[in-house]
Parts: structure tokens; C-alpha cells; sequence
């Protein structure tokens, strides 16, 4: 392998310029070509490709977002589509590529693998923590710092005012973040997808909460949750059945993908790079880098893509200790 393409899919997440910048420096450092590839799988197809080397990714280890930009690629799903990209591929003398995203973008390299037998690596790019094979993804750290910090600001002028406010926050069809930042910034409860518990116990529990002397809450509401009500409806639910509530909706949204990365998504984007390179240097392919028990892994991109990480029981119940 002489030269490693390495590009950005799907929704973007803090850290994917740190990766792309670890994938760069160690093929620098390997003294192997390496090329971006510009929107994701759409640039792949179209050709949008630039040179890369150790100094062109100078100054972006800090930086939220992509330098590469994203796409979410209709046109890689269809075999014509990869078709054009596997020609832009050879033409451009690309022998490999390192994909950072998520479950859509490793479905693709999947399929282009196989149809191809050319040589791929993931890296788990998504602030949602939903892919299997690895504890965390990138950018899933510092989306639940961004989640806490809003949250915290919430509760000052929830307290201010005695008000109960639902939050909604991202995550697609998992509660990893609702959990996690639920956690840590002491909401009262957690809706996720993973555990429905239905619209009486909420009620209950708020009621509990009143009586208990708390004036303020904070309700988190996983983008995803099957109460089969949004935030605004769940608002009115509560209004109605418990009028003790000033209640206020915060849907906290996009912010969430953009923002500095943390330390910690800064150098888990910098390790999963290098072992990505490594790794198509060694002869591997169709595998995704993760970290589990603080190890850099690898894992077959067919089963990263099947099993969604589970829900932390352990966290579920110690979220629910501390709302007594
Ligand atoms: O997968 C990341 C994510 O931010 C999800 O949490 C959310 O459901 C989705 O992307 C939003 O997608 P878009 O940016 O295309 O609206």
C-alpha cells in the first residue's frame, strides 16, 4: 500500500479532525501518500481529492467539525454510484481508505469492499456511542460535556423560577447520551429508548419529587424515546395531569455536534488513527478501530455494524438511586 485516502461521512462529530489529522501524520510518518477525500462518499464519487501531508493538517487537533466537510451519500448506495468511485479510486492511484463516521458510512465501505476487494478501515466517528466494537466513538465525550454544560445552565433559571423543564437531546435511536449526561448533571429522570416506563411512573415520580421539597427539575428526553410523545407533547401531558408544574421544553439540538473536542476525544481520535494506518500498512482490511477497557481494537466492521452497544445497566440504576 503506497497511498491511503482518508474522508469524513455522515453526521459530523467533535474529534474527526484529530483523526483525520492522526491518519495524515502517520502516513507522513510511514512515508506513505496520503489523500482527503472532500464530502464524504459524494467527493469519493465525483473525485474531490488533495493531497495530504503532515502540514496540511496543521493547527485543526482543536477544532470541531471536518476540514473535509460530510455528506450523507444517496449515490454510494447504488452500484453504480461505487462503481464511479472505484474508478476515481484507481485513477487517483488510491490503494486504501480509512472512513470516519458511522454505521451508514461502514455499511458502504462494507459493500465497496466486498464488490471491490478494496482494502478499508474504520474509525467510529458519531456523537451518538451507537456502534459495536467500541466503548466510546468520537465525539461522543464531548457531546455529553456540551449536553451537561447546557443542562447546568438550565437548572439556574429552572431554580430561579421553580420550574420543571423537559430536555431534549440527540442520539438518534439510543439513550447513550441521554443516560450519560442525565447523570452527570443530576436530572431527575431519563427517558431513553432502551427503557420505557411509561407515562404514569413520570407523573408519579414528579409528584414524589414536589413532595419531597425539590422546587425545580430536570427531565432529559432521548431524541428517541418510546413514550410516543415529544417533548412539547410531553409537556402538555404534564401540565395537564399535574398542574403543580410551571413546565418549559428546551430541545437542545445541532449544538451537540459541533464545539471544541475534549482531551479525551482528541486522543482517542489521534490512537484510533494510527492504528487505522497501522493496520492497512499490515495487510488488514474490512475492520473497524475502537477502544475497549482503555485498548485500541479492532473489530470486524460486519459485527459493528449488526450489534448496537448496549444500555449500561449498572448507570440506569445508579441514575435512579440518585433522584431519591
Ligand atoms: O447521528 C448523529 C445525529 O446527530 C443524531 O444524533 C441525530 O438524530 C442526527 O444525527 C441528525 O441528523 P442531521 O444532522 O442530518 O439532521
Amino acid at each position: 500500500i503506497k497511498k491511503i485516502a482518508v474522508l469524513t461521512s455522515g453526521g459530523d462529530s467533535p474529534g474527526m479532525n484529530a483523526a483525520i489529522r492522526s491518519v495524515v501524520r502517520t502516513c507522513a510518518y510511514m512515508k506513505v501518500e496520503c489523500v482527503g477525500i472532500y464530502r464524504g462518499y459524494q467527493g469519493m464519487i465525483e473525485g474531490d481529492f488533495k493531497p495530504m501531508d503532515a502540514r496540511s493538517v496543521n493547527n485543526i487537533i482543536n477544532k470541531g467539525g471536518t476540514i473535509l466537510k460530510s455528506a450523507r451519500c444517496e449515490d454510494f448506495r447504488t452500484p453504480e454510484g461505487r462503481k464511479k468511485a472505484h474508478e476515481q479510486l484507481v485513477s487517483a492511484g488510491i490503494d486504501a481508505f480509512v472512513v470516519i463516521g458511522g454505521d451508514g458510512s461502514f455499511t458502504g465501505a462494507m459493500i465497496f469492499n466486498q464488490e471491490y476487494q478494496f482494502p478499508i478501515m474504520g474509525i467510529p466517528g458519531t456523537i451518538d456511542n451507537d456502534i459495536f466494537g467500541t466503548s466510546f466513538t468520537l465525539g461522543f465525550d464531548t457531546a455529553l460535556n456540551t449536553v451537561v454544560d447546557c443542562i447546568d445552565k438550565i437548572r439556574d433559571t429552572a431554580s430561579s423560577h421553580n420550574r420543571l423543564f423537559f430536555v431534549e437531546v440527540m442520539g438518534r435511536d439510543v439513550g447513550h447520551i441521554a443516560l450519560n449526561a442525565g447523570v452527570g448533571a443530576g436530572a431527575e429522570e431519563i427517558l431513553i429508548p432502551e427503557e420505557n416506563l411509561g407515562l404514569d411512573r413520570l407523573l408519579e415520580s414528579l409528584k414524589r419529587s414536589k413532595e419531597s421539597g425539590k422546587s425545580s427539575s430536570i427531565v432529559i428526553v432521548a431524541e428517541g424515546d418510546k413514550t410516543g410523545k415529544n417533548v412539547f407533547e410531553l409537556k402538555e401531558y404534564v401540565e395537564k395531569h399535574l398542574p403543580i408544574y410551571d413546565v418549559r421544553v428546551s430541545v437542545l439540538g445541532h449544538m451537540q455536534r459541533g464545539g471544541a473536542p475534549s482531551c479525551y476525544d482528541r486522543v482517542l481520535a489521534s490512537r484510533m488513527g494510527v492504528k487505522a494506518v497501522e493496520s492497512l500498512l499490515e495487510g488488514r482490511t474490512n475492520l473497524m478501530v475502537g477502544v475497549q477497557d482503555n485498548k485500541i481494537t479492532l473489530t470486524p466492521i460486519n459485527k459493528a455494524i449488526k450489534g448496537h452497544t448496549k444500555i449500561d445497566k449498572e448507570l440506569i440504576r445508579v441514575s435512579e438511586i440518585m433522584t431519591t
